[in-house]
């Protein structure tokens, strides 16, 4: 990974779409677009039972899975390993994302779900970002308890390998209070980055950052412009082949 690759997008599918005809079809018209691409990288992330079949589509593309359990195998009925996503040729997994946190999932087993994914050459989405914003800034002490519960004993060789996508919780789907402006985006950037470098004892982190939130064809570049990150991690437009057509020639005329 580096600074100077294309923007890094990924498609959020979360469990969507219906069918794996349905799914194919989104795939391969989001393929097609890529053709004419060259200023941004599209990595899915479809719902795991789609993976062989987008894998089999195109062998070139990076793949991400959803989610990864942090056992290597045995009694954990309904739990895909690392092992086993990287085994069907799958990349790159999210993780911690605030959907799954909703379900349960804590910062401790995030922190394992990350260097499990580590072991099995799997590049983590590590997502993280507040419930909600407060004036006194409470939300900053939110933020940084959460990064540095995540990252506890991930070592700090591996940041480079790692990909962290910023994700303010009030602003990501349809029950978004409102979208995130870039410069909010920028500032809190910035703010994870000191929080990394702190804990990392003053080593700047390699890792590349992504904004995701309510992101379409009409914002994807100001977040890449004024939000000072490497990416963008894509939801709802993300299903819709026209728009996200829309929002990759966008940054192809604006970088
Ligand atoms: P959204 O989802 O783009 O639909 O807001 C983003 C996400 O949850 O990753």
């Amino acid at each position: 990974m580096s600074k100077n690759s294309p923007y890094l997008i990924v498609a959020n599918w979360k469990m969507n779409p219906e069918t794996e005809e349905k799914a194919l079809h989104v795939a391969k018209a989001l393929y097609g677009t890529m053709k004419q691409i060259k200023k941004s990288e599209l990595v899915i992330a479809p719902p795991s039972v789609f993976l062989p079949s987008l894998r089999k589509l195109n062998k070139n593309k990076s793949l991400a899975a959803q989610n990864v359990f942090f056992e290597k195998n045995g009694s954990h009925t309904g739990e895909i390993s690392a092992h086993m996503l990287h085994d069907i040729g799958v990349t790159h997994v999210i993780v911690g994302h605030s959907e799954r946190r909703h379900m349960g999932e804590t910062n401790g087993d995030i922190q394992k779900k990350i260097l499990t994914a580590l072991s099995q050459k799997l590049t983590p989405i590590v997502c993280v970002g507040e419930e909600y914003r407060d004036d006194k800034g409470e939300y900053l002490s939110f933020l940084k308890k959460q990064i540095e519960e995540c990252f506890a004993g991930v070592p700090k060789t591996a940041l480079s390998r790692i990909i962290i996508a910023y994700e303010p919780l009030w602003a990501i789907g349809k029950n978004a209070i409102r979208e995130a402006t870039p410069e909010e985006c920028f500032e809190t950037v910035v703010y994870i980055k000191k929080i990394l470098a702190d804990f990392y004892n003053h080593t700047q982190p390699k890792s590349l950052f992504l904004y995701g939130g309510s992101v379409n064809e009409k914002n994807a570049l100001t977040f890449l412009v004024g939000g000072g990150v490497d990416g963008l991690l894509v939801g709802r437009v993300s299903l819709e082949p026209k728009k996200m057509e829309k929002l990759l020639l966008s940054i192809e005329g604006g970088k």
